[in-house]
């Protein structure tokens, strides 16, 4: 199984590939699916900014279409001053999969920032919900 350096390592070499013409705000993202498989992802903007996609949902996405239903970790690179956490579409749509998700942002520093989804997004709303319908 990959190691949290690894996972972001290949976060890092993915940012490489943002499409970013319009924030110039440049994000990749690696996720380690429960099999050992990672699947990465960089934003990708658009000229209509609201078609744009960040990085993490591109890898969620990638991985999911590949039949991925088990996710461990997810490794975030940015070019900011600090680890940048990922923003509240983002989250929502990972908790679709995995609640304790083990959350890796790397700034261009190296700085490391460890969290999971859990605290990022406490008291989600899940299929729980939709099915608890009275
Ligand atoms: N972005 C991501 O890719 N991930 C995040 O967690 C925050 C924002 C992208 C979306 C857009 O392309 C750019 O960063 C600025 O918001």
């Amino acid at each position: 199984m990959i190691n949290k350096d690894e996972l972001l390592g290949m976060a890092v070499k993915a940012r490489d590939n943002a499409y970013a013409p319009y924030s110039h705000f440049r994000v990749g993202a690696a996720i380690l699916a429960g099999n050992g498989k990672v699947y990465t992802g960089c934003n990708i903007e658009n000229s209509s900014y609201g078609a744009s996609v960040c990085a993490e949902r591109v890898a969620l996405f990638k991985a999911v279409s590949e039949g991925e239903k088990e996710f461990l970790a997810i490794a975030i690179a940015t070019d900011t001053e600090k680890p940048v956490m990922p923003c509240g579409i983002c989250r929502q749509a990972l908790s679709e999969f995995a609640l304790n998700l083990k959350i890796y942002a790397i700034n261009i520093d190296g700085k490391v920032k460890e969290t999971s989804l859990n605290e990022l997004l406490p008291d989600a709303f899940t299929k729980e919900d939709l099915e608890s319908v009275k």
